[in-house]
């Protein structure tokens, strides 16, 4: 089995559940509040652990209680940390979630996430091997992401690039992943409305993730896998558990179709569970 790199973000996630949105200017009672793990990059590589990878994870955490809390998980998790840096004098990754009318709403403050450098990265493409995966998001500073797949090509190294949340990135740069999951949201932010004609141009490469109705992707014709019904209490998440997940079904070398089989069930059942991580299914529960 192949290594799982994740490059990317570790927050604390402070999730209010209230019955609805408030509105602009207005102030309401929310129901409840917790705390849990979170960040694109952290979710990803527990995700991909959970499902019996061995996970590697490479960013920056604060100097504050929150970074304790990060590490703990990860190494909970079994996902390495040697590649996890401490910034002094700098807050760890927050996201701020508000959890309403079945659907989340987020704001994150990438505060250490904001630190991550290409010389960390230099440090990772020193010792990574070639048949490692990696995984990436959009919680990082842009130049990095843009080092990472720049420097990942040039070794040959296979890359799932998450282009979650949307960020403006050089297209031509697209051609260099192996590689792209952007969701409904993202792939219009990207390019506009109708990807179904555009997707042809990806072929086996970009990956549309469409929450309930699967996830779809090009070859030859527009293939749509479809997702496993499931009861939802909370989908924040899902989109991170499909890419873990697809990571370790490419890493045992499963062809597309049936990797994105994977990771439409782990998402699914990811979202039976309450934060981000806490529905996150483990290797038995994928049976
Ligand atoms: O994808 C879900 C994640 O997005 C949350 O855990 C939160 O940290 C935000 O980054």
């Amino acid at each position: 089995m192949k290594d799982i790199y994740v490059i990317g973000s570790m927050s604390v996630d402070l999730v209010t559940q209230a019955k609805r949105l408030p509105k602009k200017g207005e102030t309401i009672l929310g129901e409840s509040f917790f705390m849990t793990n979170g960040g694109k990059g952290a979710n990803q590589a527990v995700s991909a652990a959970r499902l019996g990878a061995n996970v590697r994870m490479v960013g920056c955490v604060g100097d504050d209680s929150f970074a304790e809390m990060i590490v703990n998980n990860l190494k909970e998790n079994k996902v390495n940390v040697d590649y996890v840096e401490p910034i002094t004098h700098c807050a760890s990754g927050t996201a701020h979630i508000t959890l309403a009318d079945h659907d989340n709403s987020i704001i994150v403050v990438p505060s250490a996430n904001g630190k991550v450098s290409e010389a960390l990265v230099d440090k990772v493409m020193e010792n990574i091997s070639d048949e490692s995966i990696i995984l990436l998001q959009n919680e990082i500073p842009k130049s990095v992401i843009e080092y990472i797949i720049e420097k990942s090509f040039e070794k040959g190294i296979t890359t799932i690039y998450n282009p979650a949340p949307y960020i403006e990135i050089d297209k031509n740069l697209l051609s260099k992943v192996s590689y792209f999951t952007p969701n409904e949201t993202e792939v219009k932010d990207m390019f506009g409305e109708g990807f179904e004609t555009l997707i042809a141009e990806f072929p086996n490469q970009m990956i549309v993730t469409l929450g309930d109705k699967g996830a779809t992707y090009y070859d030859e014709s527009l293939i749509n896998i479809p997702s496993i019904k499931a009861k939802v209490v909370d989908t924040t998440g899902a989109g991170d558990t499909f890419n873990g997940a697809l990571a370790v079904a490419l890493s045992e070398d499963m062809a597309l179709s049936e990797a994105l089989q994977f990771a439409n069930r782990a998402a699914s059942i990811s979202v039976g569970g309450l934060g981000a991580q806490g529905g996150m299914p483990y290797r038995k529960d994928m049976e």
